[in-house]
């Protein structure tokens, strides 16, 4: 496995999980929710997250990546496929696993606001926003972390480390 340090641990990761869980909670009483997950990187918040909702909710799933390199959002994105229902009147959180330029978030938003839902949210257990380059906010933040290449809870390298129970900062020899 790839050197790296621990930036949020198992603990602090679950505790904030439950907050957002019981916020959603809260915020959706009553309302059925359609989350639309971002793969890869969200499949890990979602599935903890979900096990936490006591409303109604659906999943679903789309697949979109820049060309740019490993750390730097290029601006050009390739919608890869797209699991997500009609999505018209419902309410609709967006789940990504880190917020870093915006521009994803600020193509999809643009995307599926098309299918004129209820309303639409978004929620991301990582905030990057000094590397903001759209005017993009979350309603739903984990954790602003500082600007380190990170991996663990979803997030990879190279496609190794999303199994990680934690969330880490590799090291920059690799
Ligand atoms: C990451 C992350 C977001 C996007 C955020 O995806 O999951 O989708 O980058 O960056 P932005 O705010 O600069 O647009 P990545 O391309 O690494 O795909 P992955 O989730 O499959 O690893």
């Amino acid at each position: 496995m790839f050197k790296h340090k621990i930036l949020l641990t198992e603990e602090q990761i679950q505790r904030r999980v439950l907050e957002i869980a019981d916020r959603l909670n809260l915020d959706y009483a009553d309302r059925t929710l359609d989350i639309v997950c971002v793969l890869k990187g969200g499949i890990v918040f979602l599935s903890d997250l979900i096990r936490l909702l006591h409303i109604p909710v659906r999943i679903h799933f789309l697949r979109i990546s820049s060309y740019g390199n490993e750390t730097q959002n290029a601006g050009t994105l390739n919608l890869h496929f797209s699991y997500v229902a009609d999505l018209e009147n419902r309410h609709v959180l967006l789940l990504e696993d880190i917020l870093d330029t915006g521009i994803t978030m600020d193509y999809l938003l643009k995307h599926l606001t098309e299918q004129k839902p209820a309303s639409m949210k978004i929620c991301v257990l990582l905030d990057k926003p000094y590397r903001r380059k759209v005017d993009i906010r979350a309603e739903y933040v984990g954790f602003e972390i500082p600007d380190h290449f990170v991996i663990g809870y979803g997030l990879d390298y190279q496609e190794l480390g999303r199994n990680l129970r934690y969330l880490a900062i590799l090291d920059p020899s690799e």
